[in-house]
């Protein structure tokens, strides 16, 4: 759909994000790991409760809407698919980061949710849980990887993403119902998108 030029109206208890979609389509050159004491670790088949919690606890404050409202069995249809990789970093024996790697579509790998806990960021540990990621992705016979973030996701995620050798290649406007306004996130979640009723 093509918005005219300007400013557009959202309507109150909605939201409204810009979505960058970025793509590489080869091994970008290696970064070192930032020094610091984390492991990647794979969860086979996760159990939906920990998989809530980590969502959660990554992407609440980023308005992660995608996966809370699914009910077990629609959840379990995603991540427990054939393709469909999970992966925890691991500091200090927690779980505080999240990787999701999506190879179902042949030749490509989605980044479909890459993040920590906040007492993780600006600490190293995205850079660690990326270059795992882009080991990972690459190490299949891929033609191309890609992701998207928008202006709900932390301010420096853009710039980490293409520092990390994505590119982006597309623009989109997203609009939601306010999921702080519907049980689907806390009332003070995502303080840096103001609620407006
Ligand atoms: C967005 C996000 C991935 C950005 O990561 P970050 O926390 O700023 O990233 P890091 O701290 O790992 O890295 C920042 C830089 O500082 C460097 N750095 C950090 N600590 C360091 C240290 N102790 N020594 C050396 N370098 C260090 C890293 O190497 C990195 O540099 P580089 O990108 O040039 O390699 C992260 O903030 C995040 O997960 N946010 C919450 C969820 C989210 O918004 N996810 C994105 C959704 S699409």
């Amino acid at each position: 759909m093509i918005v005219p030029d300007g400013y557009s109206d959202v309507p109150n208890g909605k939201i409204a994000a810009v979505v960058t979609h970025l793509e590489m389509t080869a091994p970008p050159a290696r970064r070192d790991d930032p020094p610091g004491n984390w492991s990647l670790r794979k969860v086979d088949a996760p159990a939906l409760a920990w998989y809530r919690d980590l969502y959660r606890r990554v992407g609440e404050n980023w308005l992660w809407l995608a996966r809370p409202h699914l009910t077990g069995a629609e959840l379990a249809a995603i991540i427990h698919a054939p393709g469909v990789e999970v992966y925890a970093l691991v500091e200090d024996g927690r779980d505080e980061g999240f990787l999701e790697l999506d190879f179902r579509e042949p030749g490509q790998c989605e980044v479909v949710y890459f993040g920590v806990t906040a007492s993780l960021i600006g600490a190293g540990a995205a850079r660690f849980l990326m270059n795992r990621a882009l080991e990972i992705a690459w190490s299949r016979d891929l033609r191309r990887l890609w992701l998207h973030t928008c202006t709900f996701d932390h301010p420096g995620a853009l710039a980490f993403y293409q520092r990390s050798g994505f590119r982006p290649f597309r623009r989109q406007i997203e609009i939601d119902d306010d999921p702080r306004l519907d049980g689907r996130a806390p009332r003070d979640a995502a303080p840096h998108v103001p609620i407006i009723e």
